[in-house]
Parts: C-alpha cells; structure tokens; sequence
C-alpha cells in the first residue's frame, strides 16, 4: 500500500506554507533566547562551532527522516509510527518513539510557556519607556524584580498559554499564516536593527571573537553535549513535530530542498542574535554567563541606549519574540493533539484545551524557579525549569532523534525512502541513507557515553 496522498487533519496549501510552518516551528526562543545565554555559559566559540557542526552532520538527516516518515505515514507521529512499522514488518513498540515525543512536547511546553511569557511582560515593560537610557544595575535590576514575582510571572504565562491554545485550536489555518508570512521577515529586519547598533557599541570585535573564536581548549563533553541538544532543540527534532508538520506536506515537494532551506534560516537567526547580545554584554560589563536572563537584560539595555527609538524598537521587538514563540509553541502541541483527535474522535477544540492545561500545570513549577522554589534542587543541582530543560534538550531529544534516525535508515521498507526522496540525486539520496543510518546515531551514541562518563 502507497502512503494516503492526504492527512485527516489538514494540508498546508503549498510547499511555501509547509516552509513558513516549520521555519515557525524552528525559529523560536531556542534562537534569541537560549542559543545566546547557553553560548555565554559554555565559553562560546568552540561551543558554536559543535553546535553547527550537529546542525549540518546530526540536524538535517533526521529533520529529513521526520519530514519523509511523516508524509509517508499521514497521521499523528504514534500512529505513524505504529503504521509503518507494521508496513515494514517490524515491531509496534516503534510507536513508543512518538509517546516520548508527545511526552517530550509537554515538558518542554510547560516552560516555554513561561519564557514566552516573560517575552510578552516585557512588550509592556519596554513600551512603558522604563528601561530608556536605563544602565545594566537598572535592566538586572528590572528584571529580578519581575521574574521574582510570582503573580507576574504567572499571569503572563496564563496569557501565552491561552492565546496558544486558542491558536491549536481554530487550526493551523489563516491565522498562522499570516502570523508567519508577515512576522517573522519583520523580526529578521528588527535582529539587524539590533546588530547594526552592536556595531556602534565598540565592542563587536569582541562580540565576534567570542562566537566565533573556536578555542577548543575550554570545551568539555558537557558543553558538547548542550550544543548537541540545542541543535535537536532549534530545529524541533527528536520528538515527532516535524514529522507531524511533515504528514500534512504536499507530495510533490523536494525534503532535501525543503529541509536546508529550514535548517539554514534557523541558523542565521541564531546567529543574528549572538551577534546582537554579546557586544552589548562586552560594552555594559555585563556576564555573558548570566543564564536564562542574558536576552532579558542586555537588549533592554541596547534598546534604552537608542532613547525614543529605542522605546519604540524594543516594543516591537518583544511583540515580534512573542510571535516566533506562539509559532513554536504550537507545533509542541501538534503531536499530541493529532493523536487525541484520531484515538478519541474528539474535536481539535477539546484536544488543545486538555494539553494546554496540562502543559499550563507542570510549567507551575518554572513559573516558580525564580521566586518561591529558586533553591529547591531537583535533578542534581538543578532547579525545576533547568532539570526539565535538562532531561528534555539534552536526553528526550537527542534519544528520540537517534531512534528515529536509526528507524528510517535500517528498519524502514527501503521502497519508502526511494519514493519520498525520488527527486533527490543519487549522490546526495546515498549520503542521507548514509547519515541516517551511522553518523548521526553515532553521533548522538557518542556524545551520551562521553558526557555520562
Ligand atoms: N525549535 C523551537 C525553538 O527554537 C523549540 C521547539 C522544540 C519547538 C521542539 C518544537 C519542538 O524555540
């Protein structure tokens, strides 16, 4: 049997809308939020250059597989998965791989929640012109004050949690269409913005040494393990939401094409914002190690030195962060969602509202990492919103990546990938086949064994 043409639950229109989507689903706070902080934190180039590398050798061939077993199989991930791997004759605990997906997809929602949350306080926090010509006490000072708020900090992230179910709910329709088409240009213009006044602060030089310098000497196989997870993380790989965007892709598209189009823009934005945080941290003194604050008070700080413009650029720029988080957040929900419609007949309406709320109460525990239970450890020494983040970027991704990739590349019915890939030259169909099934699950093995030991 050829795979459906069509999925139940909707196709994106064209091949560009299937772009826009996923570079949605990619291009979130992972880019502008966490990419610089966790580079600040691992001593940066060296750091970059092993983020990359994942990206290219890791993070293309397994958005590929996704995106192929995605449109091969044309339901939600667990039932693609179940599907095919009874199609090719192999066991149905291959299903398990789209459960640690959804299960992955609540986790790191119930943060991201919070995150995009404090994203959307700050909308008004720039907008107000509080932070206009504020120096670096003022904007670290701004923002402990708000994150060791608790009744802030979770009005906001009711706020985010709401407006994203709302969306998963009308349906990836209209709606994101334009949320992608327009806004995300428009945040690319407002990074350059913001890089070309880097340049003006003296330190980009400084800046540039510390993305790009590649250092090797400081890197640990910690460090290396975080740039591998944060490869999985930015590209949204490792827990089926690429395969679900991929189940509603037209046919006739190229995936390689599709792909690097996807992965290179992801990369750019990360970039773009290494390049707007860290000459700001150069120029105010500031720490680049300074954790998940870095974005919160440094371009606070660059805006406030742009005066009048600066109020009115910031606000925008939050708006425009708060938007590339919907997008993201969305597609955390896909998967699940997919699977509660077809497994209970329930409307989409139904199956949003019960995983937002879910992801809503677990992300009470992030809501409270930075006030009430700032020193109640979990995993290690790590609090509530860092053990999550920690058993989701740097365990539940790259595992169910590799899994994934093993399964397109070995036990898959070798036909399927010939179909979904016709288009590709042989050269370059032989070294997805090839990357698929050593490098990146090597990889990815690699990397575990090192860091654990
Ligand atoms: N890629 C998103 C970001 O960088 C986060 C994400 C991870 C979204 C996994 C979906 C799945 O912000």
């Amino acid at each position: 049997m050829a795979g459906a043409t069509e999925s139940i639950h909707g196709m994106w229109s064209s091949r560009i809308m299937f772009i826009l989507a996923a570079t949605g689903s990619a291009v979130g706070l992972g880019n502008i939020w966490k990419f610089p902080y966790i580079t600040g934190e691992n001593g940066g180039g060296a750091f970059v250059l092993v983020y990359l590398g994942c990206v290219v050798l890791i993070g293309i061939p397994i958005m590929m597989a996704e995106v192929l077993l995605g449109r091969e199989g044309r339901q939600s991930p667990i039932n693609t998965m179940l599907a095919l791997a009874e199609r090719s004759g192999r066991s149905r605990h291959w299903q398990l791989l789209g459960w640690v997906g959804a299960l992955a997809g609540f986790l790191i929602l119930s943060y991201y929640g919070v995150i995009a949350g404090w994203a959307m306080a700050y909308v008004f926090k720039t907008g107000s012109g509080a932070l206009v010509g504020a120096d670096a006490g003022v904007a670290e000072g701004l923002f402990s004050a708000f994150t060791g708020n608790v009744w802030e900090v979770l009005f906001w992230q009711v706020v985010f949690m709401c407006l994203t179910i709302f969306i998963v709910a009308r349906g990836v329709g209209q709606g994101l269409e334009m949320a992608v088409k327009y806004l995300m240009p428009a945040l690319f213009v407002l990074l350059l913005v913001l890089v070309g006044y880097a340049t003006t602060t003296g330190h980009f030089g400084e800046g540039l040494a510390f993305l790009f310098d590649f250092n090797f000497g400081k890197l640990t196989w910690e460090a290396v393990l975080v740039a591998m997870g944060h490869a999985f993380f930015t590209l949204s790989l490792g827990m089926a939401t690429m395969m679900a965007y991929g189940s509603y892709m037209p046919r006739e598209s190229s995936i390689l094409g599709t792909v690097a189009i996807i992965a290179v823009l992801d990369t750019v934005v990360a970039l773009l914002a290494g390049m707007a945080i860290f000459p700001v941290v150069f120029a105010n003194g500031l720490e680049g190690s300074a954790g998940p604050g870095l974005m919160f008070i440094t371009l606070p700080l660059a805006f406030g030195k742009m005066g009048a413009a600066g109020q009115f650029f910031g606000t925008v720029f939050f708006v425009l962060v708060s938007f590339a988080a919907i997008t993201s957040a969305i597609s955390l929900v896909e998967p699940a969602a997919a699977w509660a419609v077809e497994k209970f007949k329930i409307t989409r309406v139904r199956a949003a509202v019960t995983i937002g709320a879910i992801a809503w109460l677990l992300g009470l525990g992030t809501v409270f990492s930075s006030n009430i239970w700032v020193d109640v450890f979990f995993l290690g020494e790590r609090n509530f919103f860092d053990s999550v983040d920690f058993l989701t970027a740097q365990f539940m991704l790259p595992l169910g990546g590799m899994l994934i990739s093993l399964f397109a590349g070995w036990f898959l019915d070798r036909q399927i990938p010939r179909d979904q890939m016709s288009e590709t030259h042989p050269l370059l169909f032989n070294a997805w086949v090839f990357a698929a099934r050593f490098i990146a699950p090597v990889a990815v093995f690699i990397v575990f064994v090192m860091a654990l030991f």
